[in-house]
């Protein structure tokens, strides 16, 4: 089979899926430290952070969609001038399956606001492995929605994953974001209970939101661009939604100003960050699957913590290897595809 597309030479698969792993990793560090590193009073609105998040990865998509339609289309027919361009996407994008894509959109604006209250809720570590339970949903869902046929070894492969994020996570758990040797969490109001339920919703809505995603992709030919364009299109009514609600509360203040009150620096990273993660997130679902998707964000854990080690001093620990081996293994082990002739090696039937 084909490699796919290559960038430098390196499968767009494999580039694809280790960005992602490393973009995991800064999200959840960065996005903890914008909520917790300022009181209450003066946090700012997460459903402004998923509003632009969604506009700036629509806009993205949209010049990306319009470069691409500038290509020759298979049948030889060129797409001519820029107003030609915009009215053959304008058919693509608007055309008479896109309402497949408001069910995705709607679970991924509900999942990108429960994010921020569990990462505001919970400390980074805890949230980061407990958002690890999207593993075991997306395969559910891969299973129930796509008819993905799972070999028992990756199903020990999927419980083999979870178990070594749970044990590096009892490694982890101390890593806390400290400022002036106070942990910031301290400082910092957190409702545990209210971060577990988030995070489980979440894990619901991302299994189910990707699944349906990757099922709407593979199932046409459409441009992964213009599925995107499309998804950012109906994720804005439910996005906008808490936002007016945000407006109405407090209706003198101008609201422009009402939406972007405390939205600082770090607040700007955050949704930059997240833009960057949701565009790659497509591109993995489009050339790899879900479930591989899984595997490459729980080695973004590895990654936190070898980074946390280099940065803050950390100890690498018995228990880290370990779960960090079973991680690696459970990789290996789903991704290993026992050959016929191993089987027959074994019993000496080969030649
Ligand atoms: O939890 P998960 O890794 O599935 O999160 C996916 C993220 O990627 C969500 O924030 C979602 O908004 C984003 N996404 C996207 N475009 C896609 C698929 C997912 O922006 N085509």
């Amino acid at each position: 089979t084909s490699a796919g597309p290559m960038i430098w030479g390196i499968p767009l698969k494999y580039l694809s899926l280790v960005t992602l792993a490393v973009q995991n990793s800064a999200l959840t560090l960065i996005m903890h430290y914008s909520r917790v590193s300022t009181p209450p009073s003066r946090a700012y609105s997460p459903a402004t952070a998923v509003l632009v998040n969604e506009m700036l990865k629509g806009s993205i998509s949209l010049f990306i969609a319009l470069w691409r339609i500038d290509l020759p289309s298979p049948d030889g027919q060129a797409s001519g001038s820029l107003l030609g361009r915009v009215k053959r996407l304008g058919g693509d994008v608007f055309s008479q399956d896109c309402w497949k894509l408001s069910i995705p959109a709607i679970l991924y604006v509900i999942q990108n606001n429960l994010q921020f209250v569990a990462v505001s809720n919970l400390q980074a570590a805890t949230f980061q492995v407990s958002y690890q339970m999207k593993i075991l949903t997306t395969a559910g869902f891969s299973v129930l929605l796509l008819r993905k046929k799972l070999t028992s070894p990756q199903w020990f492969a999927l419980l083999f994953l979870a178990i070594g994020v749970a044990v590096v996570q009892i490694q982890t758990g101390a890593v806390r974001v400290v400022r002036d040797g106070v942990p910031l969490e301290d400082t910092h109001t957190m409702n545990a209970l209210k971060g577990f339920i988030a995070v489980v919703i979440a894990c619901l809505t991302s299994g189910l939101a990707g699944v349906y995603f990757e099922m709407v992709l593979k199932n046409s030919q459409t441009d992964l661009w213009v599925r995107n364009v499309q998804l950012s299109l109906f994720s804005l009514l439910p996005a906008l939604a808490p936002v007016f609600y945000l407006y109405a509360s407090d209706p003198q203040e101008g609201w422009v100003s009402a939406l972007f009150r405390n939205f600082g620096g770090w607040a700007w990273a955050t949704v930059l960050v997240q833009v960057f993660g949701g565009l790659l997130t497509a591109l993995v679902i489009k050339y790899s699957d879900n479930i591989l998707k899984g595997f490459a964000t729980s080695l973004s854990i590895v990654i936190s913590f070898m980074a946390s080690v280099a940065l803050f001093d950390f100890q690498i620990t018995l228990t880290f290897v370990t779960g960090s081996l079973i991680v690696v293994f459970a990789t290996w082990l789903y991704n290993h595809q026992p050959k016929r002739t191993d089987f027959a090696w074994a019993l000496g039937w080969a030649e």
